[in-house]
C-alpha cells in the first residue's frame, strides 16, 4: 500500500522558551531577528512588550487587527523609524520609503506603470531573460542556488527597467548593486538604542561613497533615455520609459524617478530571488510535490502559450510558490509606529508604539494555520484558496503600501520556475542545509548548495 508521505517540515529556529536580556535582545537583532520570537508569539492574537529600548512594541498576528492596522485605520500608522532609518538614506522620495503627500502623489502617478497591461508586457523579457539564464546549467552538476536566483532576478529587473541601457562601464552597476546590498541588511545597533542622526553608523559608512557612485549611473541612464524620447526616437517599453512618461508636476519629479529606479532594485529582485532559491529548496525536499509540478509544466509547455498565460496554466506551480513565501516570507516583517494612541478591542496601542506585522509569525501561527510547520502547497491550490482569511498570509502586505510590484513578482517567478523545471532538477546535496537568516530578505545561511542534473 502506497502511504501518503509526511510533508517536509523545512528548517527554522525553534521558538525561544524565555525571554532575552536586553543585552541579548540586541545581539539577537544585529545577527538574526527570526530567533527572537517566543511561543507566545506563535500563540497569541496580539503581544503588547515594554522593550526598554525603542519604545513599547506591540506585535499583531491577529487578521483583524492586520487589516486595522494596516488598511482601516492605516493613515494613524507611519512607517517604523528604524526602518526609515536604514532604507531612506538610500531610497529617499522612492515610493517604499516616501511618506504623506509625496507619497500620495507618487503611488498616483505610478499607478500607469504597473498595469496589468504592462506587466503582461514584461512577460517575454522574462521569457528570454531566463532562457539565457538557464543555459548555464547545460554542463553544470551543481551551483549555489540562492546567488544564482539573485543573479537571474537581478537579469530581470535590469531587462524589464532599462532594457540593458545603463550609463557607464559594463558591469559596474551590477557591482555597486552588490556593494550597496552589503551595507544596507544590517540593523545598526545605534538606531536600536534611538541614537541621535549626527553620530555615525559604522555599518552603514562605507556604502557612502559607492552610494553616491550608484546614483550617478542611474541620473546619467535616466538623462539619456530623455533626451531619445525628447528627439521623437524609438525607446523600450520598460520600466523607465514608463517612468518618465509620468514625469511632471502632477506625476513625478526627476528626482523621484531616479529614487524609483534605486527603489525598484532594492526592493524588486533580492525578494522574488529569495522565494525563487526557497520553492527550489522545498521541492528537492519533497520529490512527490515536485513531481506534480514537473507534470504541469511539461502539459503547458507543449500548449505552446505565450509567457504572460503561464501563470494561469499552472496553477501548482504558483502554489509551490506561494507556500515557500509561506514558510519564508522575504518580507518577514512589516514595520509601522502609531501616530496617535489608538485602540482595537481591548488592545490599548499608545502614541508612539510600534506595531509589528510580522508575516513570519503570522504565517506559521498555530491557531491560524493547521500544520503550520509544513511545506503543503495544497494549502494554495485553487480548491482550497477560499478558506484563507485575505489578512493571514501576507508577503506582499495589504492596504494602501500594498507591494506595487506584486503581480510583477508572482509572474516572473511562474516563469522563471517553469523555465528553470522544465529542464533541470535540482536536488539537495550533503552539504544544503540552510538556515533562515532575516537581513532584510529571509536568507539562507549557508546558501543553497544544490545537484543540479538534466531532465
Ligand atoms: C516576491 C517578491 C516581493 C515581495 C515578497 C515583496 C514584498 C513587499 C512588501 C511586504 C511590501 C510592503 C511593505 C510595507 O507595507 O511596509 C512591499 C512594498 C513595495 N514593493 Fe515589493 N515585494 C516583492 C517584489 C517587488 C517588486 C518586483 C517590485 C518592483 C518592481 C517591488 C516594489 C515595491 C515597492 C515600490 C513597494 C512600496 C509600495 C508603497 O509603499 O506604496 N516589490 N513589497
Amino acid at each position: 500500500m502506497d502511504a501518503k508521505p509526511a510533508p517536509f517540515v523545512p528548517p527554522a529556529p525553534r521558538p525561544r522558551q524565555s525571554p532575552p536580556s536586553t543585552l541579548q535582545m540586541m545581539r539577537i537583532v544585529y545577527n538574526n531577528p527570526l530567533e527572537l520570537w517566543g511561543e507566545p508569539s506563535y500563540n497569541e492574537k496580539w503581544i503588547s512588550i515594554s522593550t526598554g529600548i525603542g519604545g513599547p512594541l506591540v506585535i499583531a498576528n491577529d487578521p483583524g487587527l492586520i487589516r486595522y492596522v494596516l488598511v482601516e485605520n492605516a493613515r494613524n500608522y507611519k512607517m517604523a523609524r528604524v526602518r526609515q532609518k536604514i532604507l531612506r538614506p538610500i531610497l529617499r522620495d522612492g515610493l517604499l520609503t516616501a511618506e504623506g503627500d509625496v507619497w500620495k502623489r507618487s503611488r498616483k502617478a505610478m499607478a500607469p506603470v504597473f498595469t496589468p497591461k504592462n506587466i503582461d508586457g514584461f512577460a517575454s523579457a522574462m521569457l528570454s531573460t531566463s532562457l539565457d539564464f538557464a543555459e548555464r546549467y547545460r554542463d553544470a552538476d551543481r551551483a549555489d542556488i540562492s546567488r544564482d536566483m539573485t543573479m537571474l532576478t537581478y537579469d530581470i529587473l535590469a531587462e524589464t527597467l532599462f532594457s540593458g541601457e545603463i550609463a557607464g562601464e559594463p558591469g559596474s552597476f551590477a557591482h555597486q548593486v552588490d556593494r550597496l546590498f552589503e551595507t544596507m541588511g544590517r540593523v545598526d545597533p545605534m538606531d536600536l538604542l534611538g541614537a541621535p542622526d549626527w553620530l555615525p553608523r559604522f555599518t552603514r559608512i562605507r556604502g557612502k561613497k559607492s552610494l553616491a557612485f550608484f546614483r550617478k549611473i542611474v541620473a546619467d541612464t535616466v538623462r539619456l533615455r530623455r533626451t531619445r524620447m525628447d528627439r521623437g526616437e524609438d525607446v523600450p517599453a520598460d520600466f523607465l520609459t514608463l517612468l518618465l512618461k509620468a514625469e511632471g508636476p502632477d506625476g513625478l519629479a526627476r528626482s523621484e524617478i531616479e529614487d524609483n529606479i534605486i527603489t525598484f532594485i532594492g526592493a524588486g529582485h533580492e525578494t522574488t530571488a529569495r522565494a525563487l532559491g526557497w520553492t527550489l529548496y522545498c521541492l528537492a525536499e519533497a520529490p512527490w510535490e515536485r513531481e506534480k509540478i514537473e507534470a504541469e509544466i511539461d502539459a503547458a509547455m507543449t500548449g505552446n502559450l505565450p509567457p504572460q498565460d503561464w501563470i494561469a496554466a499552472m496553477p501548482y506551480t504558483r502554489a509551490a510558490f506561494e507556500e515557500a513565501m509561506r514558510l519564508y516570507p522575504p518580507a518577514p516583517s512589516i514595520n509601522r509606529e502609531a501616530i496617535a494612541a489608538d485602540r482595537y478591542e481591548d488592545l490599548e496601542i499608545v502614541k508612539g508604539a510600534q506595531v509589528l506585522v510580522m508575516p513570519w509569525t503570522v504565517h506559521r501561527h498555530r491557531k491560524i494555520w493547521d500544520d503550520p510547520e509544513a511545506f503543503i502547497p495544497a494549502r494554495f491550490h485553487p480548491e482550497n484558496r477560499d478558506a484563507l482569511d485575505r489578512y493571514q498570509y501576507l508577503p506582499f502586505g495589504a492596504g494602501p503600501r500594498i507591494c506595487i510590484g506584486a503581480a510583477f513578482a508572482m509572474q516572473e517567478a511562474v516563469i522563471a520556475l517553469a523555465v528553470l523545471m522544465a529542464r533541470y532538477r535540482f536536488d539537495v546535496l550533503p552539504e544544503t542545509k540552510p538556515w533562515p537568516v532575516q537581513k532584510l530578505t529571509t536568507q539562507p545561511q549557508g546558501g543553497l548548495p544544490m545537484r543540479v542534473s538534466r531532465r
